[in-house]
């Protein structure tokens, strides 16, 4: 017989609202939904203390690093980050070493991260040529990504007619290609180790814009799908409402960086804050939270990129962002500056429709029971040392937070509660995408 397990004292996001109620879980599936006297007789009983029980959270946009960069970040220590931040499942980015460029390495970080997962893991890989998408697709990697403005194995998408032809195949599997949209042309070379300031400036709006117009144009001549990573801009988000207007089919997502930092913290926080694209002004982050209040920004995605100190001091960008996202948007919540469905949302049926992640993105009976909890009183100061990511820094460090995570379930098993992990390594499991022939 499974084990039964009750859900009670909730607030449970069901059909796009907060409803009170409880929830049975049967093995690894919602059996029942309903007032808590109505449940399912239960083993064994989860009193939620009358906190908001959401669906398993997605992050799109992860960097778990691992094999040569396993000294920034591994699978264990970065899926430990994910759940602590309530995501249950995250997709890995491409740029590795080795790179996610070729079936057999694909094939090995899907094989290394087996057994050494707290959540689950979907794979991006970059095709070195549009004719390597068929293969790819077939060894297992959830969707594609690429860089416009840099080469992870000698590939090259930095032309609209690139584009094109790699949507082109990318969509006739099926497959959402996400893009990081720099325009190569427009970045301008700095020296060693940069200010933030220096980089910043050598990353324009403009080579955003560019680059965004260039994926647009692809995407609408090719019929294709295209998710843009990490939109940063006004003008960046503006032409991606456009395109959505004329029926392009191309999303967008936000980091929580982009929506409130500006590049003011570089005084306080240094070459720490430095990130690919950069922090800009207050004009840019008013546009991306009015963009994800009005749902013109599809998908929240945290850009988890983790480094060393010495290696941030070198101006490497990226900082980690799993276990701070969550608190950042429900701060936003609680101040009325961002409405709780368009959060929810964009961190679970969004994502979840976008790369046909489906098996999780919603609560219902029959889905699989990953659930996000979490805390919506009290406050709390965002503290770095806390992290269970490798990288021990943020530019958010010292927020005052007023939402946290209590636990996050994953296939009906708390792995992540009050502060702790409480589960070994292993649940997660490699999710794989359709096998395309
Ligand atoms: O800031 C960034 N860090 N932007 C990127 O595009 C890559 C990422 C990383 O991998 O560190
Ligand atoms: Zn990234």
């Amino acid at each position: 017989m499974e084990e039964v397990v009750n859900i009670i004292n909730a607030k449970v996001w069901l059909r796009r609202k907060l409803t009170e109620a409880g929830i049975s879980i049967v093995g690894d599936r919602i059996a029942k939904v309903g007032k808590d006297s109505n449940l399912l007789k239960a083993n064994r009983v989860f009193d939620a203390g009358g906190r908001v029980v959401l669906p398993g959270f997605i992050d799109v946009h992860t960097h778990l690093r691992d094999f040569e960069l396993s000294y920034k970040e591994d699978f264990s220590s970065g899926t430990a980050a994910a759940v602590a931040g309530g995501f249950t499942l995250v997709l890995d980015m491409p740029n590795n070493r080795p790179p996610t460029t070729t079936p057999e390495v694909l094939k090995a970080r899907i094989q290394k991260a087996e057994g050494k997962l707290y959540c689950d893991v979907g794979f991006y890989a970059t095709p070195k040529s549009p004719d390597q998408v068929r293969d790819l697709a077939n060894s297992g990697c959830i969707a594609m990504k690429i860089y416009m403005a840099r080469s992870l194995d000698g590939e090259k998408y930095s032309t609209e007619k690139e584009i094109f032809d790699l949507i082109k195949a990318t969509s006739s599997f099926g497959i959402t290609l996400s893009i990081h949209a720099e325009d190569s042309k427009m970045i301008r070379k700095v020296g060693d180790a940069p200010s933030p300031n220096l980089h910043a400036k050598a990353h324009p709006v403009k080579a955003e814009e560019n680059a965004i117009e260039m994926a647009i144009n692809a995407t609408r001549r090719s019929h294709g799908k295209v998710n843009i990573c990490h939109v940063s801009s006004l003008n960046g988000l503006s032409k991606i409402k456009r395109a959505k207007e004329d029926g392009v089919d191309v999303t967008c997502e936000a980091t929580p960086h982009h929506t409130i930092l500006t590049n003011e913290v570089f005084q306080k926080f240094g070459k720490i804050a430095i990130v690919e694209p950069p922090l800009r002004s207050k004009k840019h982050t008013e546009a991306i939270l009015k963009g994800i209040s009005d749902g013109d920004v599809d998908i929240l995605a945290t850009d988890h990129a983790p480094h060393t100190l010495e290696e941030k001091e070198k101006a490497q960008p990226g900082f980690p962002g799993l276990e701070i996202a969550l608190p950042v948007f429900f701060t936003l919540v609680k101040d009325g500056l961002l409405p709780l469905h368009r959060v929810v949302d964009a961190f679970t049926i969004k994502p979840a429709r976008r790369f046909s992640l489906d098996y999780s993105g919603e609560i219902d009976v029959g889905r699989t029971a990953n659930f996000t909890i979490i805390d919506l009183k009290g406050e709390k100061r965002i503290d770095q040392e806390n992290f269970f990511s490798k990288a021990k820094f943020s530019p958010f460090n010292g927020m005052v937070v007023k939402a946290g995570v209590y636990a996050t379930f994953i296939r009906g098993k708390e792995i992540f509660l009050n502060g702790e992990i409480v589960s070994p390594a292993g649940v997660g499991k490699v999710i794989h995408g359709k096998i395309c022939r």
